[in-house]
C-alpha cells in the first residue's frame, strides 16, 4: 500500500490536505480515501486540486434571509481568495436563519443552526472553515458550533444594508421601524406615509443599518479576534465588503497551514475584549446572551456582576441609532472596530491573538492611520458615560436582569410604580390596545412567559408596545419588565432577560397587577415590593407548569435549554467542566 496514491499517511496521498481528515468509514482508510477521491474528481476536480488544503465554506444563503442577499458575491471573492492562497474552496450549506421569517423566534431556531454547523465541520472533510453570517443569530450560531467543533475557524460577516430616504429624512432598519410604527399607533403619520416608508427602510440586502443585533456581533467577531481586521462594518453592497471577503479566504488557507484552531483564538482574554467592545458600542442586549452561549462552548462562564463593573468604567464610544444618531454606513466611514479598538486600547489585552496569527495589538500597530471624524467618539467625550448595558438584581431576578440604560428615559431610571400584569402574549396581545385597561404612565408594565422555555425561545417581545390609549396622549416610555428579550434596535427603559423566567416558577410568574415594583439603575436593582412569605403563599396556590412537548426539536429544546445566564444554550451542548470564568473579579 505505501506505493499507493490512496495511502493516507503519504503527502499527495491526503495527509497534509483536509481530504484525509476523519477516515474512519469502512474500517479501511485507503478505501475510504480512495472513494472520497473518486467521489470529488466526480465534480471535475483533478488530483491536483486535492493536494492542498482544502477550506470549507459555510453557505447561508437563503431566499428567506435578504440580510445574506449578498451570499453568491461573498462565496465567489472568498473561493478567489483562497485559490490564490493555493488552497481548495468547498462550499456547502447549512440552515439560515432570517429574523423577520423565524417562528416562533428566530433564537428557537439558534442553538439548532449552531448543532447543524458543528456538525457538518466535524463531518466533512475540511482542513479550515469560513463562516458566512450576518443576520442575528447567524453569527453567533456558527461561533458556538465552531467553537465546539475545534477547527481553525475564521468569521465573514455578510455585511450592512444601506440607508433609506423618507421624504428627506435618512432611515433604516430597524430602529425606524419602530419609531415610525409608534407614530403611526399614536395617530401621528396616516396610512400613506406609513406604506411609503414601508418601501425606504431596507434599501438594499444586508443587515440591519443601526446597532441592532446583527452590527452588534459583526463588532464582537471582530473583538474575540475571529474575523480579519476591519471585517465588521463594511455595508454588504460595496467593494470593501469583496475585499475582506477574498482576505478572508486567504487568511483561512494560512491558519490551515499553521493548524490555528479556534481555542488558540478563542481564549478568556478575547472575551473580556468582546464584553468591553459590547458595552463601548452601546450594543444590542442580545449580545450578552450570545456572548455567554459562545464562551459557554469553551467552557467559560461570563461573570454578569463582573460585566457591570466593566460598565462603568467603558463608556460609549459609538454614535449609532439606537443609542445614537448614525448608522453602519457611517461607523464603516469613520474607520470602523479600528477606530473604536484603538480609543479603547488601555482597557483591552493587546496580546489577544487574532485569527491573522497577529495580536489585537500588533494590527492595530498595522492599521491605517487615525483620522478625524464623528461617528466614533473620544473617551473623554463620550455618548454616555458608562456602558450601555447594566446588570440588575433583587428579588423579582434573583439570578439577574439587565437594561440597556444609553437607549432609555433618564427620568425613568429611578422608578416606582403600580405593576400592571400580562400573564403571555395573548393576553398582552387582547388588552393593550383596549380603552378599558386600566393603566397609567407611572405604572409598569409586567409580561410573563416569554423566557426561554416560556414562549419557548425567548422571543423579542420585552419592547412592550405602549398601550394605544396613553400612547395617544403623548406618552412616550414606560417602565417595562419581562423575562424575554428585545431587539437591539429598540430602545426604552426596558428590563430584560429576568432569572429565572415566569414559566419555570421565578418571581416574575407571581406579581400580581396591583403589586408595586421599584427599579433603580443607580443601585442596579429591581425590586418587587411584595414579602417573601406572600410570593411563597402565591406559589404554592397556583404552581406554574412548567411547558413540555412531546416530540422533535420542541422537545428537545424544552427539555435541556438554559436560563439567560448561560446564554439559552442546550445543557448538553456545553463542555462538562467550567474552565474559567470571565473576566476575572
Ligand atoms: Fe437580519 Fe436585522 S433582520 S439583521
Ligand atoms: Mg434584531
Amino acid at each position: 500500500m505505501s506505493s499507493s496514491p490512496f495511502d493516507p499517511k503519504k503527502p499527495g496521498g491526503g495527509d497534509a490536505t483536509g481530504m484525509s481528515r476523519g477516515l474512519v468509514n469502512y474500517g479501511d482508510a485507503g478505501f475510504s480515501l480512495f472513494l472520497r477521491k473518486a467521489f470529488i474528481k466526480g465534480a471535475g476536480l483533478t488530483d491536483h486540486a486535492l493536494d492542498r488544503p482544502v477550506i470549507g465554506i459555510a453557505d447561508t444563503g437563503s431566499g428567506y434571509n435578504p440580510c445574506h442577499g449578498n451570499m453568491p458575491q461573498l462565496v465567489e471573492a472568498v473561493q478567489r481568495g483562497v485559490m490564490l492562497a493555493g488552497g481548495l474552496p468547498v462550499k456547502f450549506p447549512t440552515i439560515s436563519i432570517g429574523e423577520s421569517f423565524a417562528q416562533p423566534t428566530s433564537m428557537y431556531l439558534r442553538n439548532l443552526m449552531s448543532m447543524d454547523t458543528e456538525e457538518m465541520l466535524r463531518a466533512q472533510p475540511m482542513d479550515a472553515v469560513v463562516l458566512i453570517g450576518g443576520c442575528d443569530k447567524t453569527v453567533p450560531a456558527q461561533l458556538m458550533g465552531a467553537a465546539s467543533a475545534g477547527l481553525p475557524a475564521i468569521q465573514l460577516i455578510t455585511g450592512s444594508m444601506l440607508t433609506g430616504s423618507h421624504r428627506g429624512e435618512t432611515v433604516g432598519a430597524c430602529t425606524d421601524c419602530r419609531r415610525f410604527w409608534g407614530k403611526y399607533r399614536a395617530d401621528e403619520i396616516d396610512a400613506t406615509e406609513i406604506a411609503d416608508v414601508n418601501n425606504q427602510l431596507v434599501a438594499s440586502v444586508g443587515t440591519c443599518s443601526v446597532m441592532g443585533t446583527a452590527s452588534t456581533m459583526a463588532c464582537i467577531a471582530e473583538a474575540l479576534g475571529m474575523t480579519v481586521p476591519g471585517g465588521a462594518a463594511p455595508p454588504a453592497v460595496t467593494s470593501a465588503r469583496m475585499r475582506v471577503a477574498e482576505e478572508t479566504g486567504t487568511v483561512a488557507v494560512q491558519m490551515a497551514k499553521a493548524r490555528l484552531t479556534i481555542d488558540k483564538v478563542l481564549t478568556a482574554r478575547a472575551f473580556e475584549n468582546a464584553m468591553r467592545v459590547l458595552l463601548a458600542i452601546g450594543g444590542s442586549t442580545n449580545g450578552i446572551v450570545h456572548l455567554t452561549a459562545i464562551a459557554g462552548r469553551m467552557g467559560f462562564e461570563i461573570d454578569l456582576k463582573a460585566l457591570d463593573r466593566m460598565g462603568r468604567e467603558t463608556p460609549v464610544l459609538v454614535d449609532l441609532k439606537p443609542s445614537g444618531q448614525h448608522y453602519m454606513e457611517h461607523f464603516h466611514a469613520a474607520g470602523g472596530m479600528t477606530t473604536l479598538l484603538r480609543e479603547l486600547k488601555p482597557l483591552l489585552h493587546l496580546d489577544a491573538l487574532t485569527v491573522t496569527g497577529r495580536t489585537l495589538g500588533e494590527e492595530l500597530e498595522r492599521a491605517a492611520p487615525p483620522f478625524s471624524q464623528d461617528v466614533i467618539r473620544s473617551r473623554d467625550n463620550p455618548i454616555y458615560p458608562q456602558g450601555g448595558i447594566a446588570v440588575l438584581e433583587g428579588n423579582l431576578a434573583p439570578g439577574g436582569a439587565i437594561i440597556k440604560q444609553s437607549a432609555a428615559d433618564p427620568k425613568l431610571m429611578e422608578h416606582e410604580g403600580r405593576a400592571v400584569v400580562f400573564e403571555g402574549l395573548a393576553d398582552l396581545a387582547a388588552r393593550i390596545d383596549s380603552d378599558d385597561l386600566d393603566v397609567n404612565a407611572d405604572d409598569i408594565l409586567v409580561l410573563k412567559n416569554i423566557g426561554p422555555k416560556g414562549a419557548p425561545g425567548m422571543p423579542e417581545a420585552g419592547y412592550i408596545p405602549l398601550p394605544r390609549k396613553l400612547a395617544r396622549q403623548g406618552v412616550k416610555d414606560m417602565v417595562r419588565i419581562s423575562d424575554g428579550r428585545m431587539s437591539g434596535t429598540a430602545f426604552g427603559t426596558i428590563v430584560l432577560h429576568v432569572t429565572p423566567e415566569s414559566a419555570i416558577g421565578g418571581p416574575l410568574g407571581y406579581v400580581r397587577t396591583g403589586d408595586r415594583i421599584r427599579l433603580s439603575v443607580s443601585q442596579r436593582e429591581i425590586s418587587l415590593l411584595v414579602s417573601a412569605e406572600e410570593l411563597a403563599r402565591r406559589a404554592k396556590e397556583s404552581p406554574v407548569t412548567v411547558p413540555s412537548a412531546d416530540r422533535g426539536y420542541r422537545k428537545l429544546f424544552l427539555d435541556t435549554v438554559t436560563q439567560a445566564d448561560q446564554g439559552v444554550d442546550f445543557d448538553f451542548l456545553r463542555p462538562p467542566q467550567t474552565v474559567d470564568r470571565v473576566p476575572k473579579a
